[in-house]
């Protein structure tokens, strides 16, 4: 045995459940932020429609997202993440309207991708940490590399707020300080063990089901830029 085994050790350092939780979870954030579609999109080589189609795709998924938020606003956790500047609905409507027009909802259908992640999502009705493990996923990942989609997307589709409106948080005020707000409120969650890695499980579970989103608008939209 070596001298460093024997040595006394003191317990490590409470690592941050928001530290652990990205920690845990990267590598699905890598799988996502990597895959074809979305690098096509980041390279400024995705058509008009395939941004419109992810568009489209959002729409459904943050409808579920949110009514679920509502329903859960009196959640002692779950409710701790409801943030009315956050919504994105409305904001996707308008990008909606201005993308597709005012019947837009009669021009649109969610993917099988889709539907399977709307589903797990109304699943977490009675897992108000499955919740959060989607809001994070969605909200967080939209005040983070979102701001790069935001940037790209301005630049390669001649958008200015209307089309990218999705993106922007200007009610939110520094999205650094909300960054950090955020994970406090992680922090302060004081979940049991059990529920904390149910939350990292349903974390890498909502990375997953939306890479098989991506997957799915890449084979239409982005053919060239297939894979991971
Ligand atoms: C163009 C694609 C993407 C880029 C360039 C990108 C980039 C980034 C960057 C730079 C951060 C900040 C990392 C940090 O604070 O150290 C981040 C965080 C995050 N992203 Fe992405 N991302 C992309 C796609 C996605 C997707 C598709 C999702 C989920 C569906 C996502 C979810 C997240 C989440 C949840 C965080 C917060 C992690 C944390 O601080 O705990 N991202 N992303």
């Amino acid at each position: 045995m070596s001298a460093t085994a024997q040595a006394p050790t003191s317990p490590p350092a409470e690592v941050p459940f928001s530290e652990r939780l990205k920690a845990a979870t990267w590598g699905d954030h890598e799988a996502a932020e990597y895959h074809g579609f979305t690098r096509a999109l980041m390279e400024g080589t995705l058509p008009l429609d395939g941004y419109t189609a992810m568009v489209a795709q959002h729409y459904f998924a943050y409808v579920a997202l949110e009514n679920l938020g509502r329903a859960l606003i009196d959640d002692p956790v779950a409710g701790r993440f409801h943030q009315p500047e956050l919504l994105r609905v409305p904001a996707l409507v308008r990008d909606l309207e201005h993308l597709l027009g005012p019947d837009f909802r009669d021009r649109i259908s969610p993917s099988s991708a889709t539907r399977t992640y709307v589903a797990r999502i109304e699943q977490m009705a009675d897992h108000p940490e499955g919740f959060v493990a989607h809001h994070y996923t969605r909200y967080m990942g939209d005040v983070s590399g979102g701001q790069f989609i935001r940037q790209v997307a301005a630049r390669t589709y001649d958008l200015t707020h209307e089309g990218l409106s999705f993106y922007v948080f200007d009610e939110l005020g520094s999205l650094p300080r909300f960054r950090s707000g955020y994970r406090a409120r992680l922090d302060s969650l004081d979940l049991t063990p059990a529920a904390a890695d149910r939350l990292v499980r349903e974390t890498r579970l909502a990375y997953q089901l939306n890479t098989e989103v991506l997957a799915d608008l890449g084979r239409h939209h982005a053919p060239d830029a297939q894979g991971g």
